[in-house]
């Protein structure tokens, strides 16, 4: 494990100039097989993983859960090892941002992406997020980046600001992983109580709903909303925050499916919130829908099955 920043840098230009690949998994740890999938898929592709490990303050806002985030830096170092990952990068908080809890004066905010969706109910989420990231690219350097579908708006903001500041990374999105029942897997989803558990299954069926209409014709964008959100507020532990269907690079709400289009969710169930989506491609012959992969309930099943 690597604390320093200095540190991380000198390693890293060692490996790249002996000719060698960096791929790069940025997270906030308590990992699951979400995260363990970017990491393979970072294996798979490179000479050197450096995952990073760090819950940042700048991405929560005054009233969210940042002291509630789960912490498991033992079993994600065992994990991250069982993984191949080379180099875990966490950092303490004051490495990331000195003088904190005073913030950085320098932030980095990706206009137009970041007002809808999650934006609207977390001010200053994504400005936390690409600022964060800006600065794990300019750490890590010339590398492929690895990030999860499930945090669709993320992947979106990220791609825009490292193209916007020319950062010499390639972004990668990897499917979404699912529990055996649906559930988008979440490092938030250990805080839910076993009754909560069972009633957050109601989002993937919400969209599982809406997946059925569009393979049944409807390309309707208000229809196909309130189909999902119908399902949703049927379940009285779950209360919907937004359920939107939105141009899948723009993020700009549609009135009708076409071309990439993003199905994204938002709900609270209890104190914990919890987003989910789906992507469908629709073009003049159908409708491709994606919603992720459910996978064996445990790693080695999941292993075995690739
Ligand atoms: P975190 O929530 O730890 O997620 C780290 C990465 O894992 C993100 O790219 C996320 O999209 C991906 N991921 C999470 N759940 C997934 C799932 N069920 N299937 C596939 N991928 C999944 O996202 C963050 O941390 C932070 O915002 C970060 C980018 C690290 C910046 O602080």
């Amino acid at each position: 494990m690597i604390e320093r920043v200095t540190e991380l840098r000198a390693h890293l230009d060692a490996v790249r100039g002996r000719g060698a690949t960096v791929g790069f998994v940025p997270t906030m740890g308590a990992f699951h097989d979400g995260h363990r999938s970017l990491m393979r898929a970072a294996r798979a592709a490179h000479d050197t993983v450096v995952v990073s490990l760090f819950v940042n303050p700048l991405q929560f806002g005054p009233t969210e859960d940042l002291d509630r985030y789960p912490k498991d830096l033992e079993g994600d170092l065992a994990a991250a090892a069982a993984e191949g990952v080379d180099v875990v990068f966490a950092p303490p908080v004051e490495e990331m941002y000195p003088g904190f809890p005073t913030p950085p004066l320098t932030t980095v905010s990706v206009a137009g992406l970041t007002g809808g969706l999650c934006g609207s109910s977390r001010p200053g989420h994504f400005d936390g997020v690409a600022t964060v990231v800006a600065k794990l690219f300019s750490i890590v350097g010339p590398c492929t980046a690895y990030f999860g579908k499930k945090d669709a708006q993320q992947l979106a903001v990220v791609r825009r600001m490292a193209a916007d500041l020319c950062l010499p990374v390639e972004i990668v999105g990897c499917p979404m992983v699912r529990e055996a029942d649906g559930l988008a897997m979440s490092s938030r989803n250990r805080n839910l109580s076993p009754a909560e558990r069972e009633a957050a299954t109601v989002i993937y069926r919400g969209l599982h709903s809406g997946a059925d209409v569009v393979i049944g014709g409807e390309r309707d964008a208000g229809k196909l909303r309130r189909v999902v959100a119908n399902v949703l507020t049927t379940e009285p532990l779950v209360r919907l925050e937004y359920a939107e269907v939105v141009a899948a690079d723009s993020l700009e709400p549609l009135e009708e499916l076409t071309g990439d289009v993003l199905v994204a969710v938002a709900a609270k169930v209890g104190d914990v919130r919890l987003i989910d989506n789906m992507t469908i491609r629709v073009d003049a012959r159908g409708a491709v829908v994606d919603l992720g992969a459910i996978v064996a309930p445990t790693v080695e099943g999941l292993c075995a099955a690739r």
